[in-house]
């Protein structure tokens, strides 16, 4: 761990003393089937309001702890509490983004983005949001595009828009902004650190860009392969809000680079 925060800045740090929300316990995860071990003795705890990114090699376990947090695969071993409850199939407070995403080809785009008011609040409601929708939208350049049917290249921003509206309290992201181009991708960092600040939210998501979790994340996990598991987690003590001129800045650059050391270390030992 490097330059851990000076304790008088632990209150202000993002959740550094709150109560932890998950809960995660000597997780191990093992597919039969390949006898492939995914997941080994990880454990770790997140506090309300933080935001954890995952980074390692393809094929380490990240989307497999990922699932594991979200109940939709249960460990080989180990336990997931959630706001004190096992994490159990999907839940309303958990919002999720997998990095292909899925939308209705029968409902326009914004329809779609509003699709998860309706589903919870009722019709009216989402016309409520009309606006909020239209402002996502705006922000990854789909501007015009609301009566449109969700094509190719409109799906992944279509969704992310889609996860976003509800502001959930949780949010789990598995590579989300892979497939955007950097300028809209740093507008989609800003915004989500924009409402996991509001809500207090808090954030899970797994990049593999270096600069985008050093960017908007208090920890980052640096992950290894074979057995998948947590080698080093590395506390990011750039001050709050981040701004995208911190990326300018020399202490941001000697965050990357130690996190791509270590990441280089994680591959040699996974190999
Ligand atoms: N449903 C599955 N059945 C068998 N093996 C799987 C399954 N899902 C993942 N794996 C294996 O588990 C390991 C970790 O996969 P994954 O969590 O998807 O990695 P990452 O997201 O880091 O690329 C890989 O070796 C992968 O092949
Ligand atoms: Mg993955």
């Amino acid at each position: 761990m490097i330059n851990p925060r000076p304790a008088d800045s632990l209150d202000k740090g993002a959740g550094a003393s709150a109560p932890a929300v998950y809960r995660v316990r000597n997780l191990r995860k093992t597919f039969a089937r390949h006898s492939v071990t995914a997941l080994e003795n990880t454990s770790f705890d997140l506090p309300r309001g933080s935001f954890t990114a995952v980074i390692g090699a393809s094929g380490c376990g990240k989307s497999t702890l990922l699932k594991i947090m979200a109940g939709l695969v249960s460990p080989s071993e180990g336990s997931v509490m959630l706001a004190g409850k096992p994490v159990l199939g999907t839940r309303s407070d958990i919002g999720m983004m997998f990095q292909h995403a899925v939308l209705l080809p029968w409902k326009t785009t914004i329809e779609n983005i509003l699709m998860p008011i309706e589903i919870q609040r009722g019709k009216s409601a989402a016309k409520a949001k009309r606006a909020d929708a239209e402002a996502l939208m705006d922000l990854v350049g789909l501007k015009g595009f609301e009566d449109a049917y969700p094509s190719g290249g409109m799906q992944q921003r279509a969704s992310i828009c889609r996860m976003l509206i509800t502001e959930p309290e949780i949010l789990l992201l598995d590579e989300p902004f892979s497939a955007l181009d950097e300028l809209v991708r740093e507008h989609m960092n800003m915004e989500l650190q924009r409402i996991c600040l509001a809500r207090q939210a808090t954030a899970f998501l797994i990049t593999h860009s270096i600069p985008e979790a050093v960017l908007l994340s208090d920890t980052i996990f640096v992950m290894g392969s074979r057995p998948g598991r947590i080698l080093e987690e590395v506390k990011i003590d750039l001050p709050r809000p981040r701004t995208l001129d911190m990326m300018l800045e020399p202490r941001f650059a000697e965050l990357v680079a130690y996190i791509r050391n270590r990441l280089d270390l994680g591959v040699n030992h996974g190999n």
